[in-house]
């Protein structure tokens, strides 16, 4: 068997400048897929790019700077990857925000829906269609445990999860006569360039917190991250689609990790208290997004 089994194939990882999605480009380049990174920071992107060139000189590698939630962005950015057959889509985009339940304003809300569920709708829509004119392909979404769990404090993350795993289930319900299969990857805590997995690896109690509902009680790498959605990317998962595979230390066998502490650093102590005492708080503003 080829140690190349990707080559000829266009992949575009959006968000591929981030912790998990340079890890994927890296993983699909290693097998010879050409890669697109697509984010809204051209130096970034740039410097992603060149690192890929410099471990995987024959593999093409590309970039496009753009705001995933902004559809004529997206679609510029399949057409690009979409110049040699698009067969890979990997939606990275995301992010939490950390609020009590009592503090979850309508903006906070819509905000972590735009940006977990509104991006990879974009994707997934216009990747797909490029995908079903080429005759098929793969798109790989990246959930959250928090997708299949009730997580205390990220009660917005959850939701936007869970109806991005939903929207997994419909896409590949719909395009799997066109040959597109789409799959949902659900990590748990991986300290990557965002803020939040940092507080929690960093904090010892918050870090013990965590490990405890992880039946193999480890932090994740995003190496663990990206071997599974090269899975789900590539020919060896041809028979599978509409699936959310776990990818978080068993931690979907148990119950999420109470984030009090974190939601405290965050939030400030008196809106905590406010809101468990039965209060909605005053508006929280943080300095962490
Ligand atoms: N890290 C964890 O512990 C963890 C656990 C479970 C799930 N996840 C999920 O994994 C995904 C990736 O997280 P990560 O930890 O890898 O984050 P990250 O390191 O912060 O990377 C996110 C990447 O997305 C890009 N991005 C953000 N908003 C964008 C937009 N509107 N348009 C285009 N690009 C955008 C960022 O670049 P620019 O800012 O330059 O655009 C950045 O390169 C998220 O969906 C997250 O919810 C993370």
């Amino acid at each position: 068997m080829s140690n190349t089994p990707l080559n000829g194939v266009s992949a575009l990882v959006v968000g591929g400048a981030g912790g998990f999605g340079f890890a994927c480009a890296a993983r699909l380049a290693r097998d010879g897929a050409a890669v697109t990174l697509m984010g809204r920071t051209s130096e970034t992107l740039e410097q992603a790019a060149n690192d890929l060139r410099r471990d995987h000189p024959s593999v093409d590698v590309g970039w496009f700077a753009g705001d995933a939630s902004n559809e004529a962005d997206v679609a510029a950015a399949v057409a690009q990857a979409n110049q040699a057959p698009l067969g890979i889509c990997v939606a990275t985009v995301g992010g939490s925000t950390v609020r009590p339940f009592l503090g979850l304003d309508e903006g906070t809300l819509r905000y972590d829906f735009d940006r977990n569920v509104v991006t990879a709708l974009l994707a997934m829509r216009h990747a797909g269609a490029a995908m079903a004119a080429r005759g098929g392909g793969s798109i790989v979404c990246l959930s959250s445990s928090a997708g299949g769990l009730s997580f205390p404090f990220m009660g917005s993350y959850s939701v936007a999860k869970a109806a991005l795993e939903a929207l997994v289930r419909v896409a590949a319900d719909e395009l799997g006569h066109l040959g597109v299969r789409v799959n949902a990857v659900r990590p748990g805590l991986v300290p990557t360039k965002a803020a939040k997995p940092a507080m929690l690896v960093n904090d010892p109690e918050q870090r013990a917190t965590v490990l405890a509902e992880k039946p193999l009680a480890r932090v994740g790498t995003v190496e663990d991250v990206a071997e599974a959605v090269r899975y789900l990317a590539g020919p060896e998962s041809s028979w599978v689609t509409g699936a959310v595979l776990p990818v978080e230390g068993g931690n979907h066998l148990r119950r999420a990790p109470r984030l009090e502490t974190l939601a405290r650093s965050i939030c400030g102590d008196a809106a905590i208290d406010q809101a468990l005492a039965g209060a909605i708080p005053s508006p929280i503003s943080s300095p962490i997004p």
